[in-house]
């Protein structure tokens, strides 16, 4: 089941966060993830877990084209040549010919460095490195500066969003210029929603669990979840969300949740190298 970018190229509807696991855990995490049908793995250059990653990926011997394989730039390597060479670390550790979505991790608006490394990675498309590029953690105006510099649109914004910090407005954007909506810590990272009473009593009344709940409400925005987990029977059941769906109603109940409550970074502020 897939969602297709605006560059024409299809991207699972959910996959598997790896933070903050170790290349231990995402090898064992990866390795049984693809055994039970994901097939989008979403790491970065940062986790330091790429290569724990790839060998799973490579064990898994499974058809490339199947496979949607996800890492991100790390903040110090900013700038056209060390974008490039950050690009061929983490092509190196994950022991790929390319990778499916590079996305620019966090804008660091106070480098003034991503519109120069937005040039390379519009490069790096070109040469067939990469099939899809995208940014995360970046806003509106960020965005609209990448594209009036080259002209190229990022095929997805992988930002922060749960039932506490919905994104409405930043959706709807994203929407209005074709831009998929990736959602990292889909669960709310820790923050006690799975104790929602709405998401328990939903989860009661369509006999799901709670995690499951949630992901359904991404998947119906027509966001892209990857929820993280080591334990397999979550990460089982943590795939299984299209064979139910919410109502109209049950969807606005857990769009009240909507509380700004950000637990990560904020895009113009964040600094993480
Ligand atoms: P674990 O790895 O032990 O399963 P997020 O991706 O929103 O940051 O959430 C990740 C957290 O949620 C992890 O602590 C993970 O723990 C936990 N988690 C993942 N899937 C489920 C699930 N189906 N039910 C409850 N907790 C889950």
């Amino acid at each position: 089941m897939t969602i297709m970018l605006a560059d024409g190229r299809p991207m699972p509807r959910i996959g598997l966060g790896t933070w903050p696991m170790d290349d231990r855990q995402a090898h064992q995490a990866v390795t049984y993830a693809l055994s039970v049908g994901y097939r989008l793995i979403d790491t970065a250059a940062t986790y330091g877990n790429e290569r724990g990653v790839g060998a799973a990926v490579a064990e898994a011997a499974l058809p490339r084209e199947e496979l949607f394989i996800t890492t991100k730039l790390r903040g110090s390597q900013h700038g056209y040549d060390a974008t490039m060479r950050g690009f061929e670390e983490s092509r190196d550790r994950l022991g790929l010919d390319y990778v499916d979505l590079y996305l620019i991790h966090w804008p660091l608006p106070g480098h003034g460095l991503y519109v120069d490394t937005w040039r390379a990675f519009v490069h790096l498309r070109e040469q067939g490195l990469v099939r899809s590029i995208g940014v995360s953690n970046f806003t509106p105006e960020q965005i609209e500066r990448l594209v009036e510099a080259t002209g190229c649109l990022p095929a997805v914004n992988q930002v922060e969003l749960h039932p506490f910090l919905a994104q409405r407005e930043l959706r709807a954007w994203h929407a209005g210029q074709g831009i998929a909506t990736e959602s990292w810590s889909p669960l709310g990272a820790g923050n006690k929603l799975l104790d929602e009473p709405a998401v328990k009593e939903l989860a009661t009344a369509h006999g799901r669990s709670p995690a499951q709940i949630v992901l359904r409400w991404h998947v119906q925005l027509g966001a892209v979840p990857i929820p993280k987990s080591v334990n397999p029977e979550r990460m089982r059941q943590n795939l299984e969300v299209f064979d139910f769906s919410l109502s109209q109603e049950e969807m606005a109940r857990l769009d009240t949740l909507d509380r700004g409550g950000r637990t990560g970074g904020h895009p113009d502020t964040h600094v993480e190298l």
